[in-house]
C-alpha cells in the first residue's frame, strides 16, 4: 500500500470524521554543499521521489493529536499549550517533528492558539530514516502545509521552511541548518535548488540526469546517525570557532586567498574544518556553472572532490561511505559522495543508465568482502516539493 493510502487508513482508526485533505513533502538528496549552510553558504539539494504524507481531519476541541506509523500510540496535546516554550517533557520524540511544526508555525504566524480548529493528523512516510535523505524534513513539509493550509495562516514556502527548521533545533533539539527544509517545500521536477543560505534566494537550476543518460544512485549504509548528539554539533562549533578566530559573521565570508591566514590563526583541527566548508562552497558554485555550461555529466570531479573534503578535512565520513564511493567508481560511476550530515546515512553515485545494475552489485559485493551490513540500493529521481494532494 502507497504511503498515501496508509496516512487515510491511519487517520480512518483515529476518527470517523470526514478528512479535510491529504499533502505529501519529500526526502531530499543533496548534489552538493554540504555543511555549508549553517556558515550561511550555498548548497544545491534536490526534492527526490520519496514523500512522506499527512491525512488531516479537524476535531471540535482545540486538541491537536498525531499518529504515525513509527509508532503504537497516538500523541495529544491542547493546541492552547503550543504557546511559550515547546514542552518537550510531555512529547515523545517522533511526535516532537509534527508537534514542533504545529508550535512554531502558531508563533511565526502570531496566530491565537486557542482560537485554530482542532486537528487529527495521521502520518506515513516512504523516505527511509536515518539514511541522510531527510525523512525529518519531509515531515516537518507536510505537517507544514497541512496545518497552513487548514489554519487559512498564507505562510509561503520559504517561511514555512524557517517554522520546519524551528522545530528541529527547538523542539526537536538537533542544530541543523535551513538546506532540508528547503528542499523539501521548494524541490521542482528534473531540478536541483542553488540555495544561499545567507539571503535564502533560490534558483531553480535544471538538471537534466535523464537526458544525460544518468540515473541518481543511492547507496544507503544502514549506518544510523542522530544530529541531535555528538559529532554534527562538534563540527558547527569548530565552523563558529573558525569564523570568529578570522573576525567574519560566518565562514561564507572567507575565500581560499583567506586560507593561508587561517592556518596561522587557528589549530589544525579548526583549519581543516574550515578549509572544507570554505573550498565546499566554491564547489557548489562550480557544479552549478558546470550543470549550465556542460551539464550533468560534467560535475563528477566536483562530487569527487567534495567526498574526499569531508572525508579527510571535515571527518564525517565513515569506512561504509569511503567504500560505496570507491565501489560505485571503480564499476563506472562518474561521480559519487556521501550526502547529508555523515556519521552514516547514505552516498550517491551518478551513474550511467547501462551501469547501474554493475554499480549495485560492485556495492553489493564491496560492503560484503569488508564485513558490512548489506547496503539499500534505490535510484532517485528530482521531485515536486511540498504540496496539497487532495
Ligand atoms: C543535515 C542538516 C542540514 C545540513 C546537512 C549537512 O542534513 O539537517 O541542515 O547541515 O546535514 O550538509
Amino acid at each position: 500500500m502507497s504511503a498515501a493510502l496508509v496516512a487515510r487508513a491511519l487517520l480512518s482508526g483515529l476518527t470517523t470524521t470526514e478528512p479535510l485533505g491529504s499533502w505529501s513533502a519529500p526526502g531530499r538528496a543533496n548534489l552538493i554543499g554540504e555543511h555549508t549552510d549553517y556558515n550561511d553558504g550555498f548548497v544545491l539539494p534536490f526534492a527526490i521521489d520519496r514523500r512522506t504524507h499527512v491525512a488531516l481531519a479537524p476535531r471540535a476541541d482545540g486538541v491537536i493529536r498525531v499518529a504515525s506509523t513509527f509508532a503504537a500510540e497516538p500523541v495529544q496535546l491542547p493546541l492552547a499549550s503550543l504557546t511559550g516554550p515547546f514542552p518537550t517533557d510531555e512529547v515523545p520524540e517522533w511526535a516532537a517533528y509534527p508537534l514542533g511544526v504545529a508550535w512554531a508555525l502558531i508563533a511565526a504566524s502570531g496566530a491565537d492558539a486557542a482560537s485554530l480548529t482542532g486537528v487529527d493528523i495521521a502520518i506515513a512516510s516512504d523516505v527511509p530514516v536515518g539514511a541522510g535523505l531527510s525523512s525529518s524534513a519531509a515531515i516537518e513539509g507536510a505537517t507544514a502545509a497541512a496545518l497552513n493550509d487548514t489554519w487559512g495562516l498564507g505562510l509561503d514556502p520559504v517561511a514555512l521552511a524557517q517554522v520546519g527548521r524551528t522545530a528541529e533545533n527547538d523542539a526537536v533539539g538537533a542544530p541543523t541548518g535551513i538546506m532540508d527544509q528547503m528542499a523539501s517545500m521548494l524541490g521542482r521536477a528534473d531540478a536541483a535548488i542553488f540555495l544561499d543560505c545567507r539571503s535564502l534566494d533560490a534558483t531553480v537550476i535544471d538538471l537534466g540526469f535523464a537526458e544525460a543518460g544518468l540515473e541518481l544512485l543511492v547507496i544507503d549504509s544502514g549506518v544510523q546517525h542522530a544530529h541531535s548528539t555528538g559529532g554534527y554539533r562538534e563540527r558547527r562549533e569548530a565552523c563558529d570557532r573558525g569564523a570568529q578566530l578570522m573576525g567574519v559573521a560566518a565562514l561564507r565570508d572567507l575565500s581560499a586567498e583567506d586560507l593561508p591566514r587561517a592556518r596561522g590563526v587557528m589549530d589544525d583541527v579548526t583549519f581543516r574544518r574550515v578549509r572544507h566548508v570554505v573550498t565546499e562552497d566554491q564547489r557548489v558554485l562550480d557544479t552549478v556553472q558546470t550543470l549550465r555550461e556542460q551539464g550533468p555529466a560534467a560535475i563528477g570531479d566536483l562530487l569527487l572532490a567534495s567526498h574526499a573534503s569531508m572525508r579527510d578535512d571535515f571527518e564525517i565520513s565513515v569506512p561504509e561511505l569511503d567504500t560505496a564511493v570507491e565501489a560505485a567508481m571503480g564499476a563506472g560511476a562518474i561521480g559519487a559522495r556521501m550526502t547529508g550530515g555523515g556519521f552514516g546515512g547514505a552516498a550517491i553515485a551518478l551513474v550511467p543508465h547501462d551501469r547501474v545494475e554493475t554499480v549495485k552489485d560492485a556495492a553489493t559485493a564491496a560492503f560484503a568482502a569488508s564485513g558490512f551490513r548489506a547496503p539499500t540500493l534505490f535510484t532517485v529521481t528530482p521531485s515536486e516539493g511540498a504540496g496539497r494532494d487532495a
